[in-house]
């Protein structure tokens, strides 16, 4: 008997809820189908190391409300890994798989794109990150729940700050975009929302304090002020652990973004004498049960990536655009970057002060 065609799922970079839902939506599609499943464990380093589990109609069963990847995952990039492309190819080929399912931000599937190009490697992405930064698709999977859990966190900020009359500052992530920031502000109708596209010179810190000292004079004894992770001060980004990205190129990495929160909160206090609380959500907002809208996305875009395996139509990646699922070639997200629109954040800025 004839061995069965084999599928591959990975997911690659920061994990987010919603992620099991989408292979089980990929798996439960494509086994009807014929298929044999193959997780990858940890991303790339599971090609690359053998690492790997078959999965059937049991063990992606149950799963599509369980946040993180039962797969693992790692922020490895076969392209800074000595001769890794070929390493990867050669662990796609052990496997016998016939194509390979990508679950990506923009980093992971650049990366795929790359391999598809080079290689030739049969692979389809699926956009999933909290940042929401991949071109092409409105949302990816995890944004709303991020969303979701930064807006409670907001409103509970509130209380508190109203009952003590002080002004909360809450730091969320996004990388260098400042998706979360500007939905869950929304949500939550935030007094000021910071974000790497608006750039922040001494002129908007200057009419943000005198803002927050209005609200104050006005009776409107607390203020909720949201900042993204990647917002620069002064055209400089802030990093972890006080990192000065003057002292070498390899500090300014993804994992160093973060602190921009309390340096704000310091000035706040400063310039304007209001009693300044910091809170930063950090991986909080990374964590945990998928929202309902991710599930659904999870699902759709699970469901169209095994179309795709079907019509042998590689190096695409699944995507919504508008309220339609549909997939683009992956060379189009490389290296970009989707930033929040201007009328997007305008719309929140109405509510200011
Ligand atoms: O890309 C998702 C994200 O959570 C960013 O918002 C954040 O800057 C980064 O990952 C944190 O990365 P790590 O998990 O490597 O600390």
């Amino acid at each position: 008997m004839a061995s069965k065609r084999r599928v591959g799922i990975l997911t690659g970079g920061g994990d987010c809820p919603g992620l099991n839902a989408a292979i089980r939506a990929t798996a439960k599609t494509v086994i009807p189908m014929g298929y044999e499943v193959i997780g990858i464990r940890n991303g790339w380093q599971g090609l690359i190391d053998d690492e790997n589990e078959i999965l059937d109609s049991v063990s992606t069963s149950g799963i599509i409300d369980r946040g993180g990847t039962i797969l693992g995952t790692s922020r490895l990039s076969p392209l800074r890994v000595e001769n890794g492309p070929q390493r990867v190819f050669d662990g796609f080929r052990k496997l016998g798989l016939e194509a390979l399912v990508v679950l990506g931000g923009e980093g992971t599937l650049s990366v795929t794109s790359r391999l598809f190009n080079s290689m030739g490697l049969p692979v389809i992405g699926i956009p999933k990150t909290i940042d929401n930064d991949v071109e092409e698709t409105d949302y990816a999977i995890g944004f709303q729940t991020a969303v979701q859990i930064a807006t409670e966190a907001l409103d509970r900020l509130r209380s508190t700050a109203e009952s003590h009359h002080r002004v909360m500052v809450l730091e969320v992530m996004g990388h260098h975009t400042g998706w979360i920031a500007t939905y869950a502000g929304m949500a939550n109708g935030a007094d000021a929302i910071l974000i790497p596209e608006i750039p922040l010179d001494n002129g908007r810190v200057e009419e943000l304090c005198q803002m927050l000292r209005d609200r104050d004079k006005k009776g409107k004894r607390f203020s909720i002020v949201v900042v993204a992770e990647g917002t620069e001060l002064a055209g400089k980004p802030v990093l972890r652990h006080g990192f000065d990205i003057t002292q070498g190129e390899n500090i300014c990495r993804i994992e160093g973004l973060g602190g921009i929160g309390i340096v704000i909160g310091e000035i706040i206090e400063k310039k304007t004498g209001l009693e300044t609380r910091v809170s930063s959500l950090g991986y909080i907002q990374r964590g945990g049960t998928p929202v309902a809208g991710d599930r659904i996305l999870a699902t759709a875009l699970g469901v169209r990536a095994a179309e795709l395996i079907q019509e042998k139509k590689y190096g695409e990646m699944t995507a919504l655009q508008g309220s339609r699922i549909t997939s683009v070639p992956l060379e189009k997200i490389v290296d970009g970057i989707k930033t929040v629109p201007l009328d997007v954040y305008k719309v929140a800025e109405i509510f200011f002060g």
